[in-house]
């Protein structure tokens, strides 16, 4: 049985991976693709969502929508820094990749999970169109199996010391999706900080495939790297859904700072001391990075 999901995304490289992953894993559905302001802006996004579903030959069959172009109170601040101009240097996709739908990505996200009984929600970038989402049409959210985010942390931050990019981006948004009720699975920097694509990993993409030569380009400029390898941070949304089993997780209450030096943080109740019991998110909180690794050059070796 495929799981049928749909991805809210700021490509953004490590998006383009996760991405990838998803249009061309068997055991994946994805209907629909959102994009939404932040590694680069959302005019930006948008088009790198359309040029990963049009390197793959699927504008026929999967939608690309346009999303927020700004949180909702937070100023905007992209990581142009990190990604490159355009959110996805390193690989000449041409400019003949389509263009999104007429609807909105709050429009698109309503018409696409009310037609299923069961979708699973996989945002990678910023909160913004998911929590503008369940305030105009809180009904979809019974329509919603589970949410996989990449986001947030509760050993550090990449933004400040504590706060995560995606999290702080547009921390308001993450606290009306953490206080929506729908189920949550946390894959923050806990684990994305761990699962890194190798220098050897990185090298052996290179002449795999057509898939391996595009994704070597732009994880080789992506700007978020250490002497270890680049962090997929977004990657590891998939390989939760395809192998649950590479994680180690805790069933927590967390809280989102929204305000102060600490805004963006995400505050996990780690003796379950101070919320009667109730949790709110599934956090990852450990991850087998060889599994990481192995997988990911088996997935990209069946690809184009
Ligand atoms: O903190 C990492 C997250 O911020 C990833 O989603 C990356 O793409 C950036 O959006
Ligand atoms: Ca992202």
């Amino acid at each position: 049985m495929t799981m049928k999901i749909i991805m809210d995304t700021d490509p953004g490289i490590d998006d383009a991976a996760a991405l990838t992953m998803a249009i061309n894993d068997p055991e994946i559905d994805l209907k629909l693709i959102t994009a939404v302001a932040g590694n680069v802006t959302v005019d930006k996004t948008t088009a790198n969502a359309l040029k990963i579903v049009h390197f793959f030959g699927k504008d026929q069959e999967i939608p690309v929508a346009a999303g927020a172009k700004e949180p909702l109170i937070k100023p905007f601040e992209d990581a142009a820094r990190i990604h490159g101009a355009s959110g996805m240097e390193g690989y000449d996709f041409g400019d003949d990749y389509g263009e999104p739908i007429a609807k909105s990505a709050v429009e698109a996200l309503h018409d696409a999970i009310m037609a299923e009984d069961e979708v699973i929600l996989v945002p990678t970038g910023s909160y913004t169109n998911i929590a503008l989402l369940f305030k105009q049409y809180p009904e979809v959210k019974s329509h919603i199996k589970e949410i996989v985010a990449m986001g947030g942390s509760i050993s550090g931050g990449n933004m400040t010391s504590i706060a995560e990019f995606n999290v702080f981006t547009d921390p308001d948004a993450a606290e009306i999706m953490y206080k929506s009720g729908v189920p949550i699975v946390t894959v923050g920097l806990d684990v994305t900080l761990k699962a890194l694509i190798t220098p050897d990993t990185l090298n052996q993409l290179k002449d795999m495939n057509e898939t391996g030569k595009m994704l070597y380009g732009l994880i080789n400029n992506y700007n978020d790297v250490t002497e270890a390898g680049h962090p997929m941070h977004d990657v590891n949304t998939i390989f939760y859904l395809l192998h649950p089993e590479a994680y180690q997780t805790k069933d927590l209450w967390v809280d989102i700072q929204t305000s102060g030096p600490a805004i963006g943080g995400m505050v996990a109740d780690i003796r379950g001391a101070y919320h009667d019991g109730k949790t709110n998110a599934k956090v990852c909180v450990d991850i087998d990075a060889a599994a990481f690794n192995q997988w990911f050059l088996d997935e990209v070796s069946h690809m184009k």
